[in-house]
């Protein structure tokens, strides 16, 4: 409608003009030359349209399936399985926002993307759906439907297709990696294009977040570490990414996993080195009373890139 509305407009201008300036017949292949970019504009406009969001929560599982991805990226696969990205909707406790609070609903039914602002981060497929997916997902989550809410994940498909590129959408059907690969091997998602962000720090930035969300009727704050890289790691110096800290060999486990235990102390110990030292001695305020004391110095030094814990 716009778009016709400003194509009469300029159409009526040039006329008028011409009209005023006599000059009829330039001015008809002026007006139709002019014309050109508008009646593109008309044709292109349909097909930029966003493609239509997805009704139903299968539906939208099926979209962004891993398992598609296993065949042939097993190692990869079951590295993922552990992380804690494969099960970011799990351990956020969000049936207790559902039920009280600002994001709290009725039943499941009234629940619609405006309850869900965590899942920008925890769950950003819902973007791709409709109000009626986010009722199912309140549904689930409020029956304490553990097999369907385990589904909610941050899949291959999220990090090598969505978040692969920081301007513009991903185009149709490709995915982003570290290279190019235009015959990748899987029939549905043909060309791996070169992501310019895969290796870098803002790749993790987009979720691992700056500060409050404000986009959202009610901000919320979870993750506040990329700001916390950016602004104190980065300048004192830091040169690693979360990458090279996080994924060395691509490992996409992304640890710490904080199920295990044994690991995330055996990490700790290493990333946060506890220095001791003491000093014993005896103290007399009066005569024959001695008083034991000690002076007790520890200093832990943190070689993370980024202050923690966070979020
Ligand atoms: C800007 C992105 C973002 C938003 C929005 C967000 N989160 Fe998070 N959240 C994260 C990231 C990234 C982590 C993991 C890293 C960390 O803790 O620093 C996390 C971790 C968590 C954890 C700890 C999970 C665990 O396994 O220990 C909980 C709980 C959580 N978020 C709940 C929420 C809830 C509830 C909301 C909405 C009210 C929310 N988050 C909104 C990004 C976000
Ligand atoms: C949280 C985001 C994220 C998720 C989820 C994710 N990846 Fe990755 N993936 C990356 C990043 C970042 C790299 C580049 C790591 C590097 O080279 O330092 C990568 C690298 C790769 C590579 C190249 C490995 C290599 O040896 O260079 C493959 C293949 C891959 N991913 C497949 C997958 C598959 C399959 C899944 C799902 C099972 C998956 N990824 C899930 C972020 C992700
Ligand atoms: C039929 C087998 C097959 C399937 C299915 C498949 N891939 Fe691949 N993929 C390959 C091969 C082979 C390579 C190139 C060798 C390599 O780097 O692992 C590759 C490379 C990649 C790369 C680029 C690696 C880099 O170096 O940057 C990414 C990213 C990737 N695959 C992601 C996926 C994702 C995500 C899926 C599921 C949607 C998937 N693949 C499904 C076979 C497959
Ligand atoms: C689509 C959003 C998203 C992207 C992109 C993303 N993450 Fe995460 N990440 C999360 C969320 C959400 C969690 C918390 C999941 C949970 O336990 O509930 C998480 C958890 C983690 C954890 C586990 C520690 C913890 O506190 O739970 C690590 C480590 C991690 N991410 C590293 C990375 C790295 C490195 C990258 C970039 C290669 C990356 N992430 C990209 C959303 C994301
Ligand atoms: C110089 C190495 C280094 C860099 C760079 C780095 N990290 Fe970390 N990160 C660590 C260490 C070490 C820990 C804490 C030890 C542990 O539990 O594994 C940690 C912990 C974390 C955690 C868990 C936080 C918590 O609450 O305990 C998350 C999430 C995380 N990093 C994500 C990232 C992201 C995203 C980036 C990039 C913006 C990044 N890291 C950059 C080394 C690094």
């Amino acid at each position: 409608m716009l778009i016709k509305r400003l194509y009469r407009t300029i159409f009526s201008v040039f006329a008028h003009v011409l009209n005023f300036t006599g000059h009829r017949k330039a001015g008809v292949a002026a007006i139709m030359l002019c014309s050109l970019p508008v009646l593109f504009l008309m044709i292109i406009a349909p097909c930029e349209a966003k493609s239509p969001k997805v009704g139903t929560l299968d539906e939208l599982l099926r979209m962004y399936d891993p398992t598609e991805c296993r065949a042939c990226h097993e190692d990869i696969f079951s590295q993922w399985e552990t992380s804690h990205h494969a099960r970011s909707v799990s351990e956020i406790f969000m049936d207790r926002y559902l039920k009280d609070g600002v994001l709290a609903v009725k039943s499941p039914q009234d629940a619609t993307r405006e309850n869900f602002p965590c899942f920008k981060c925890h769950f950003p497929q819902i973007d791709q759906a409709t109000d009626t997916v986010a009722a199912e997902i309140a549904a689930a989550i409020l029956s304490n439907d553990r097999a369907a809410i385990r589904k909610l994940n941050i899949s291959c498909l999220v990090c090598h297709r969505d978040k692969g590129i920081v301007h513009g959408r991903p185009e149709q059907g490709t995915l982003y990696g570290n290279q190019e690969i235009p015959d990748h091997s899987e029939e549905k998602y043909l060309p791996v294009k070169k992501s310019p962000i895969m290796k870098q720090a803002v790749m993790c930035g987009q979720c691992h977040g700056l500060g409050p969300n404000f986009e959202f009727k009610y901000p919320v704050q979870c993750a506040t570490l990329y700001g916390s890289y950016l602004h104190a790691y980065i300048p004192s110096g830091g040169t690693k990414t979360c990458q090279d800290c996080h994924m060395k060999n691509a490992d996409h486990s992304c640890p710490p996993n904080f199920a295990r235990r044994d690991e995330v102390s055996a990490r700790l110990k290493t990333a946060l080195p506890l220095e001791v030292s003491t000093l014993a001695y005896r103290f007399q305020p009066t005569e024959n009373r001695f008083v034991p004391l000690v002076v007790v110095k520890t200093k832990i030094t943190s070689k993370a890139g980024h202050r923690i814990p966070d979020g």
